[in-house]
C-alpha cells in the first residue's frame, strides 16, 4: 500500500472553479509533491507513458507528458519508472488482452519500488466491464480515468497521491473543451492537433462512439491559435486529427466547413504541410476536393477507410454509402488531385460477410490501387450492433480471406512505390536514419519515406530532393542543388 501525502498548503476554498486555472492550481500542489517525494527518493521521480492505439491518442498522450513534465517528473525510457501511464485503446479486442498482459509486468516492478504509481486512462476504461476487472484483479493500479477528462489530469494525479486506494474517474460524456494546458511535442517540427472529438456515426462494429462520445468541434479561433503557436515554436506540418474530419463544425455555434478551416490554416505564414485524419466518404464534400485541389500546404495524400467493397455489407455497417458511391468519389478525387497518394483501412470478416461480398472488397482494391492500405480482422465489440449479429464467420474463412486481401494490398504498393523515381521533390527531414547515421530520413508530401545523405541540422526542415531509386516501399535520393 502506498503512503499517503499531504500537504497543508491546500485551501479547498481557494481552488479555481474555472479551467485552465483549476488544473494549473492542482499542477503547483502536485510539484511540491513531487519534489518532496524526490527529495525521500534522492534523485528526480521518472514517468513513462506508453501508448496503444491511433494517432488521436498519441497526441493525448502529448498532453499527460505536458502534465507530468510541468510537475517535475522526468520522461525515462523504461516502464521501470515511478509513473507509468498506459493510455489505452479498444478498437480491436486484441488491443485490450495486450494491455492486461503488461499490467503483470508492472505488478513485478511495483513490487521492488512501492512508491511506484500506475495510471490508466483512454478508449479502454470506457467500458465499464474493464474497470470492473480492474478494480477486482488489479487492485496495485492507482489511478484509472477516462477519454473525456483527461484534461483533469493534474488533479487526478493530486487526488491519488492524497489516497491510499485506487482512484477511479471515468465519465460517460462531456460537451466540455479545456484549452491551454501544457503539451510536451514528441517531434519539434511537427503536431497533431484535435480539431474534434467523438464520433456520431456508430458504424454497427465500432465502439469509438461509445468511448469517445459524442461529436463536438474546437472553435475555428482556437485551432488557429494553437497552430500559429506551434509555428512560432518551430512546427511546420500539422495534422488536423479527428474521427470524421468532414462533418467538422456542424456543431459549433457559428456553423463552418472542414474545407473552410483549411483554408483559414492554410493563410498561416510560416505553415508549409497540412495533413488530416480521417476522413468518412459519406461526408467528404466538392468543396473539400475543391479546396485540396487548389491548396499548396495540403498533403496530396487522402486516407479514405473502405471497410468493405460490398454494398450489402456497408449497409449493415450503417456506413452510409456504396460501392459505387466509393468508387466514383475516388475517380472525383484523382481527377481534381492527379498524383494523390490514397490509403484506407479493410475490415475482413464481417458478420454474414460471404465470399462474394468479399470478392467485392477485392474488386475495389484491384480498382482503387492503393498506395497502402492497413488491413483488420473483424474483431467483436460487446454493446456494439454487430456482436449481436448472427452469422459471425468461422476463424479459418476469416484468416484465409485476410491472408488472400494483404497478398493483394501487398502487390499492388509494391506495384506503385517507386512511380515518383526520377523527379524531384520536397521532403521534410524527419530524423537520422535508423541504421546508418550518415542518411536521415524524411518524408514526401503524399507520405512515402525517403532516404538521403544528410545531418542533424536538417531535421524540421524541407528539401528539394531527388528521388534516385525506389528500393521496396521507400526512396533513396539526394539533395537537389539546382
Ligand atoms: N474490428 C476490426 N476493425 C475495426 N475497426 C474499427 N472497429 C473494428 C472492429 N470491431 C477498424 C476500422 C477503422 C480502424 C481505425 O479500425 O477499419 O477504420
Ligand atoms: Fe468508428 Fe465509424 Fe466513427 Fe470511424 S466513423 S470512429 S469507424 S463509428
Amino acid at each position: 500500500m502506498k503512503k499517503k501525502l499531504e500537504l497543508n498548503i491546500i485551501d479547498k476554498k481557494q481552488i479555481p472553479e474555472v479551467e485552465p486555472e483549476r488544473q494549473y492550481y492542482f499542477m503547483d500542489i502536485a510539484k511540491a509533491y513531487v519534489k518532496q517525494l524526490a527529495e525521500r527518493k534522492g534523485s528526480p521521480l521518472t514517468f513513462h507513458v506508453t501508448t496503444f492505439g491511433c494517432q488521436m491518442n498519441a497526441r493525448d498522450s502529448e498532453k499527460l507528458v505536458g502534465i507530468l513534465e510541468h510537475i517535475g517528473y522526468v520522461e525515462t525510457e523504461t516502464e521501470n519508472a515511478d509513473f507509468v501511464i498506459y493510455n489505452t485503446c479498444t478498437v480491436r479486442e486484441n488491443a485490450n488482452n495486450k494491455v492486461y498482459g503488461r499490467l503483470g509486468v508492472l505488478q513485478s516492478y511495483k513490487k521492488k519500488n512501492p512508491h511506484m504509481m500506475i495510471g490508466l486512462c483512454g478508449c479502454m476504461m470506457q467500458e465499464p466491464t474493464v474497470v470492473e476487472k480492474l478494480k477486482e484483479s488489479y487492485r496495485f493500479v492507482d489511478l484509472i480515468f477516462g477519454t473525456h477528462n483527461i484534461y483533469k489530469f493534474a488533479e487526478l494525479i493530486v487526488t491519488s497521491m492524497e489516497s491510499n486506494s485506487m482512484t477511479i474517474d471515468i465519465w460517460k460524456d462531456t460537451d466540455k473543451i479545456v484549452e491551454d494546458l501544457p503539451v510536451e511535442r514528441k517531434y519539434s517540427f511537427k503536431s497533431g492537433v484535435n480539431i474534434m472529438f467523438g464520433c456520431n456515426n456508430f458504424c454497427s462494429y465500432c465502439i469509438v462512439p461509445y468511448v469517445r462520445g459524442r461529436e463536438r468541434s474546437r472553435e475555428p479561433k482556437e485551432i488557429i491559435r494553437e497552430i500559429e503557436h506551434l509555428v512560432a515554436d518551430g512546427v511546420v506540418e500539422v495534422m488536423l486529427l479527428g474521427q470524421n474530419v468532414n462533418s467538422y463544425g456542424k456543431n459549433l455555434e457559428h456553423p463552418m466547413s472542414f474545407a473552410q478551416l483549411l483554408q483559414e490554416i492554410e493563410k498561416i505564414e510560416g505553415l508549409e504541410r497540412i495533413r488530416f485524419m480521417t476522413s468518412h466518404p459519406k461526408d467528404l464534400s466538392d468543396e473539400l476536393i475543391e479546396v485540396m485541389k487548389h491548396s499548396k500546404k495540403i498533403c496530396k495524400h487522402l486516407h479514405l477507410p473502405l471497410q468493405s467493397g460490398s454494398s450489402r455489407i456497408l449497409k449493415i455497417m450503417n456506413r452510409h454509402y456504396d460501392k459505387e458511391h466509393y468508387l466514383e468519389l475516388v475517380d472525383k478525387i484523382r481527377t481534381a488531385v492527379p498524383d494523390i497518394a490514397l490509403t484506407t483501412d479493410i475490415i475482413v470478416g464481417f458478420p454474414g460477410e460471404t465470399e462474394e461480398d468479399f470478392e467485392e472488397t477485392m474488386d475495389v482494391v484491384r480498382r482503387v490501387r492503393y498506395d497502402s492500405a492497413f488491413t483488420f480482422i473483424y474483431s467483436k465489440r460487446t454493446g456494439t450492433p454487430a456482436a449481436a449479429m448472427e452469422e459471425q464467420v468461422a476463424e479459418d474463412v476469416v484468416k484465409e480471406r485476410f491472408d488472400r486481401l494483404l497478398k493483394e494490398v501487398q502487390r499492388i504498393s509494391a506495384e506503385k512505390a517507386g512511380t515518383l523515381t526520377g523527379q524531384t521533390l520536397p521532403v521534410l527531414i524527419e530524423e537520422i536514419n535508423e541504421h546508418d547515421a550518415s542518411l536521415v530520413t524524411g518524408r514526401l508530401g503524399n507520405n512515402s519515406v525517403v532516404h538521403l545523405p544528410g545531418n542533424a541540422d536538417m531535421i524540421g526542415r524541407i528539401f528539394p530532393v531527388r528521388l534516385e531509386e525506389c528500393r521496396g516501399f521507400y526512396y533513396v535520393g539526394k539533395v537537389d542543388e539546382a
